[in-house]
């Protein structure tokens, strides 16, 4: 991971993961979070000044499709490591987009949470959660790129 030098984390929540990632990437280093919620990014930014990396993340709020767009828009630099933690019915759309746009560096991945639901693959018998919807559609999708 030392070698990433910047991120997309797409649900940033309290932060605990945009501070871990922070704390390892090089100087010059950023992590772009996308967050819904308003208040976390209020919650959250002492934080990161706290730990001295508040230069290295930047926290954009509003729905993580509109941000996407936008940092498409804004032909921001492409990304090293992105980790999608967010809605998971929300999640192809952000992989689509995220390849659609060409925001992953040739060297880059994708971490995708919550993507296996207690340690299994999709099975019938997971119909209707989350995780079923998530897996339904990367087996339909993903795997054939
Ligand atoms: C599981 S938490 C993220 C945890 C964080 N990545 C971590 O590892 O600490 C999911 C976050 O996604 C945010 N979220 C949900 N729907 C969203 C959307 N449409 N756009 C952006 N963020 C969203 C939630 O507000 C929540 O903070």
């Amino acid at each position: 991971m030392n070698k990433d030098r910047r991120v997309l984390e797409v649900g940033m929540f309290t932060g605990t993961s945009t501070l871990a990632m922070a704390e390892i990437i090089p100087e010059g280093g950023k992590i772009v979070c996308l967050e819904l919620e308003g208040y976390l990014k209020e919650w959250a930014t002492p934080f990161f000044q706290k730990a001295g990396v508040e230069d290295k993340v930047d926290v954009m709020v509003g729905p993580a499709g509109d941000s996407i767009d936008t940092l498409a828009k804004q032909q921001c630099e492409k990304f090293d490591l992105i980790f999608i933690d967010a809605d998971k019915t929300g999640y192809l759309g952000y992989y689509n987009k995220i390849m659609e746009y060409d925001l992953l560096s040739s060297t880059g991945f994708i971490i995708i949470d919550n993507a296996l639901m207690k340690e299994r693959v999709y099975t019938n018998e997971l119909e209707g959660t989350s995780s079923s919807i998530w897996c339904t559609m990367a087996t339909d999708s993903i795997h054939e790129c």
